[in-house]
């Protein structure tokens, strides 16, 4: 029995490492280095917003990326198209200065069935719903960019749009949140309007509005609207210079964050919300409530909310630090860079917070499982990315560029932990960061910029109900063949946007290069065939792979069973004799006796052996039946896992 097993092992060993050699993606490409950014003129930028028109890519692509002036008129461009996007989803009564023409007046009724205004606000994504749980993460992500890179937002003479984007969803915020004890969380229901696809002058009802308050709380969402609102005070207190503005947003920081602290019980709002649960189900609360907490922190420096950040995040990391992808569904690691930033100079423990930023920017540079590089040098995280690939890189970029720019603006503050001098960590986090804003723009093996309408190699048809043009569900994916609008500057979604906006303002203020687009010229190239992201020589070994195993395996059981083979072979003769005396008058004809059958009750063979089976059985487990729907027919297997290179978004509709 050892032996059998053992003869098995080589065999399994090399399987899994076949297996697990494709799920090895090879080391990303080094990221370009940063570049300089000695020259900091502050030019007037004349930049031209190409409402209906048809992207301004030159036919010619220049043959190099030297920014021909400073700040670079593409990254200028990027700025203003990635908060354009924001223009193009909004919602309620569009105002007179809306650039995106196309959109109209919508849903001018929400809120009617609770007594409230709740028209306003943005749609989440290509459909017409609101959720609060991605607004407010991204919310908090574009003030916090405005915070750190407001340079950028100057240069690019974008400040201004940077306050009708942020403003455009706090005004809704304020009216989601009508008194210190409610907080409303959605508007619309997925089963309803994921059903239509059209534009924004039909969208159907009912629209209900979904709340939690203090009897039924949703600690997650008050915590992450607390920060949102904090963060967003902050932009305003600090920058863009509405005092009066900024104490409104911080007073619904503070109902809110009380409110999350203090309703009882503690937990996630999709318990309260179920419709929630379709979209945006939050897995915890307790990363908001420190997310929360860094921010009022952030915005006060009252040092009791440093403390219960810490706290809450000793909660999380027990046993041990936790260091996943940042999502709109976890924050924890920008807790850590928010805290780090914001205790420096203070006697709030710099040095647990940066120590656990550079641990998790370390991480995120090295991409420990899940997370990996695609061959193109994409941060790819199993779990996570599936869906949303361009906005995991573009939060870990976002992430270690913020942490970068904390080390570099105060002098030591590195924690001296682990190989290398603080300069070398700020430059590796940059070349990270630098090396996903490439992918995203171009960099990449199907030389596609994933912003929409900068290039002609962008995606041209997006998922997004209001710019396709189309009218029905059922064709989403074949009319119009091109989507009659081009919808500037989309990632498609609100948070996947979110960290865009401050890395592009970061790009405005530090980049001498234009983006990588600009040398690309029209059309993606061939790339080799990708099955099920599996290439043509992967699949070839998986199957020489099992013929070997299979082989193995028969060989084995054939030997383990070799007394009850030569049992059967011989029977199949007796039998053969029986049949023969009995035709010739010997006696009634007999039973077939099966010999080593198992477990059958006619004719047990004399040698069998039911520990040997089990062993056997135990390696050889047979595959499980196929799914089965209700008509117990045979429904497809399940998709197999991720493709090498992602296409970010797709040029067919999602449905
Ligand atoms: C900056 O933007 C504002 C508003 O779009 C515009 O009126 C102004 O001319 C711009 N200034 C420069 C220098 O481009
Ligand atoms: C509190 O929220 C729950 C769940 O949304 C709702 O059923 C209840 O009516 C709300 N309470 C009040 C006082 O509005
Ligand atoms: C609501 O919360 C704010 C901010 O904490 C507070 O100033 C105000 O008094 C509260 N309002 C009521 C009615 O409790």
């Amino acid at each position: 029995m050892k032996s059998a097993r053992a003869s098995l092992w080589p065999i399994v060993a090399l399987l899994s490492v076949c297996i697990g050699a494709l799920a090895q993606d090879p080391a990303p490409t080094e990221g370009t280095p940063t570049p300089s950014s000695t020259v900091r003129p502050t030019l007037p930028v004349s930049k031209t917003w190409p409402l209906a028109s048809a992207p301004t890519f030159p036919d010619q692509p220049r043959d190099s990326i030297d920014s021909p002036s400073f700040p670079d008129p593409e990254y200028v461009k990027l700025l203003d198209y990635t908060l354009a996007f924001y223009e193009a989803q909004r919602s309620g009564k569009l105002p007179a200065d809306q650039r995106v023409t196309w959109r109209r007046d919508s849903a001018m009724d929400d809120g009617k069935d609770v007594g409230l205004d709740l028209s306003g606000g943005y749609y989440d994504a290509g459909d017409y719903l609101k959720f609060i749980f991605p607004l407010t993460f991204s919310l908090s992500e574009t003030c916090w960019g405005g915070l750190e890179f407001f340079e950028g937002y100057q240069l690019a003479n974008e400040t201004l749009y940077l306050d009708r984007m942020v403003r455009w969803g706090m005004d809704w915020l304020i009216k989601a949140h009508p008194n210190n004890n409610t907080l409303y969380v959605q508007v619309g229901l997925s089963e309803v309007d994921n059903n239509y696809w059209g534009p924004d002058t039909s969208i159907p009802l009912p629209r209900p509005s979904f709340q939690v308050n203090n009897t039924h709380p949703g600690t997650d969402v008050m915590a992450d609207a607390a920060a949102a609102f904090a963060s967003c005070a902050m932009l305003y207190r600090d920058k863009l210079n509405d005092a009066t503005y900024a104490s409104t947003l911080q007073s619904h920081a503070d109902a809110l964050f009380r409110l999350a602290e203090t309703a009882m019980p503690q937990q996630v709002y999709q318990t309260v919300v179920p419709a929630a649960s379709c979209c945006y189900a939050s897995s915890g609360f307790v990363d908001e409530l420190a997310w929360g907490a860094a921010w009022m922190y952030k915005l006060t420096k009252d040092p009791s909310y440093a403390t219960r950040a810490s706290r809450y995040i000793d909660q999380l990391n027990a046993p041990s630090v936790q260091l996943n992808p940042i999502t709109w569904d976890d924050k924890t690691g920008l807790v850590y860079i928010l805290m780090a930033g914001a205790t420096a100079g203070t006697a709030d423990n710099h040095a647990k917070w940066q120590g656990l930023s550079e641990q998790f920017a370390d991480m995120t540079r090295h991409a420990p499982k899940p997370c990996s590089f695609t061959k193109g040098g994409l941060y790819y995280c199993n779990g996570n990315s599936g869906d949303d690939s361009a906005v995991v890189a573009a939060n870990a970029a976002f992430a270690l560029h913020l942490l970068a720019n904390q080390m570099a603006n105060s002098e030591g503050s590195g924690s001296g932990s682990g190989s290398g001098s603080t300069q070398e960590k700020i430059d590796d986090y940059r070349s990270f960061a630098l090396g996903q804003i490439n992918y995203l723009l171009g960099d990449n093996p199907l030389k596609t910029p994933y912003i929409v309408g900068v290039h002609p190699n962008s995606p041209i048809n997006p998922h997004s109900a209001p710019a396709s043009g189309g009218d029905s569900a059922d064709t989403i994916d074949t009319f119009p063949e091109k989507e009659t609008y081009t919808i500037y500057g989309a990632l498609v979604a609100l948070d996947y946007n979110a960290p865009f906006n401050g890395l592009m303002a970061y790009q405005v203020m530090s980049s001498a290069v234009s983006p990588p687009y600009v040398v690309i010229p029209a059309g993606r190239p061939d790339l080799p065939p990708i099955l099920n992201g599996m290439e043509v020589w992967q699949i070839i070994l998986i199957v020489i792979g099992s013929i070997f195993v299979a082989i193995a395996i028969g060989a084995v059981i054939c030997y383990r069973k070799r007394h009850q083979i030569r049992a059967w072979a011989a029977s199949r003769k007796q039998n053969k004799y029986e049949r023969t005396t009995a035709a010739a008058g010997y006696g009634n004809a007999m039973k077939p006796v099966r010999a080593g059958a198992g477990h059958g009750t006619g004719g047990e063979p004399t040698n069998r052996n039911n520990n040997q089976d089990h062993v056997v059985n135990n390696l050889a487990v047979p595959p499980p039946p196929p799914l089965r729907n209700q008509q117990n027919r045979p429904v497809p297997p399940p998709p197999l896992p991720p493709r090498e290179e992602p296409m970010l978004l797709q040029d067919a509709h999602r449905a």
